[in-house]
């Protein structure tokens, strides 16, 4: 098989960049290892800024997000029981939406069927060749059989734990890290959100978060050790975790129910530089990896995505290479930005040192965060999301 771009990966990073160059008329074919129903089943992260919106409505799949997504024009954020509110509108004018991951996957992967582009799901062994030369090669086993797809481009696609990234020579790549001794312990159920807008909770027992997927499904996270066994949480032991975390207000509010889904996350930074190797380009959690907290990395697979879909535009329809000469670049850029911001986020708002002195900094940071225009401008402008 031949096609212009090979997409290893059909998370938001692979499906949305199929669809940027399917609109532009550069054929591609995604290959992902699973099947599109465990793909769909990942529950992962839901706030959507503005320019991720955009780029949404740009490849022709945003009218579901727009139907039933929730519009925020701000955040909450409870520091020790006392509740403090961030317009974003009044800060910046811009808005983020609240709408899953999931929903966005699965509007992908139906824009992409409606299109007649083509994945392969259930690809196996997949293994990338001659990334250095002209012609590069993807190898891999659908159906039992051995396949080969020959392509000018290949786009790494495949997340934390692709073949992409460990296909390019030790020694040409390096990797950036910071794990956090720590976890988020997240449920999903059919029960009213506490508030109509997210809240951040900083607590002595440590981080919890308030979020929601609809009017009536909410989503919530406590801050847990990355050793927790989750089979030790029974729902009524994370409600009653969650509850004391909360302020008097969201605590009358809270509707406890059965967990449709329950999950470890463990938090971790990293960014792997460059993002390109000769015709192979890394996209999304391929290349980085944020912690949670900021809800950055979907947002950060879109910003990846539309720098390179520009970029391979340019190379065939202007035949100029500037764009994919300056990808890695100019990703990296926005990239360590979102990386300082969800750090930032996760060091100020986690139970992560014993230490006193790191308590009274965390509550200096967020009184002025509170008090000063400019700080909360400034943090209402990276939660929205930066420009492109
Ligand atoms: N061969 C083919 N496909 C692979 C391989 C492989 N060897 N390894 C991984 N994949 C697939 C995974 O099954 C997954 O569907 O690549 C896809 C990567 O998707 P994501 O992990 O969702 O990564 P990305 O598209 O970059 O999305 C980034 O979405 O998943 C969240 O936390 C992530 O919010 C971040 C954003
Ligand atoms: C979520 O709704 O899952 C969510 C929201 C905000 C975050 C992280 C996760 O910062």
């Amino acid at each position: 098989m031949r096609t212009q771009v090979a997409i290893i990966g059909a998370g938001p990073a692979g499906l949305l960049l199929g669809q940027l160059l399917h609109k532009n008329g550069i054929d591609n074919v995604i290959l992902e290892r699973q099947t599109a129903d465990y793909v769909l089943s990942r529950i992962r992260a839901g706030v959507i800024e503005q320019v991720t919106m955009d780029l949404l409505d740009q490849a022709g799949v945003g009218a579901r997000m727009h139907a039933d997504g929730l519009v925020h024009d701000g955040v909450q954020i409870c520091v020790d029981g006392i509740r403090h509110r961030l317009s974003f509108k009044e800060l910046t004018g811009k808005t983020v939406m609240v709408y899953g991951q999931t929903e966005i996957t699965k509007d992908l992967m139906d824009g992409r069927a409606a299109v007649g582009a083509p994945t392969v799901y259930s690809a196996h062994d997949v293994s990338l060749h001659d990334i250095f030369s002209d012609k590069p090669r993807v190898t891999y086993r659908s159906e039992g059989e051995p396949r080969e797809l020959v392509c000018d481009f290949i786009a790494g696609c495949d997340g934390f734990h692709g073949v992409s990234r460990p296909s390019v020579p030790a020694g040409a790549i390096t990797a950036y890290e910071r794990v956090y001794p720590l976890g988020w312990l997240g449920i999903l159920s059919d029960t009213p959100p506490v508030s109509e807008e997210l809240i951040y909770v900083r607590h002595p027992r440590g981080f919890a978060l308030c979020s929601m997927r609809t009017p009536t499904r909410s989503r919530y996270y406590i801050q847990c050790s990355v050793a927790e066994d989750i089979e030790a949480w029974p729902d009524q032991r994370f409600w009653d975790e969650l509850k004391p975390r909360l302020d008097d207000e969201a605590r009358g509010h809270l509707v406890t129910g059965a967990s449709i889904e329950k999950s470890i996350a463990p938090l971790r930074s990293f960014v792997a530089a460059p993002m390109r190797f000769g015709r192979l380009f890394l996209a999304g959690d391929a290349a980085h990896i944020v912690p949670p907290t900021g809800a950055k990395g979907l947002n950060l697979a879109a910003s990846d995505v539309q720098y390179l879909s520009r970029a391979l535009v340019e190379h065939y329809a202007d035949k100029s290479n500037a764009g994919l000469d300056h990808y890695s670049e100019r990703a990296l850029k926005r990239v360590w930005k979102a990386e300082r911001f969800s750090w930032w986020m996760t060091m100020t708002l986690h139970r992560i040192s014993d230490n006193p002195f790191d308590h009274q900094l965390q509550l200096a940071e967020l009184d002025y965060l509170f008090r000063s225009k400019a700080a909360a401008t400034a943090f209402a402008e990276n939660y929205v999301g930066l420009p492109y």
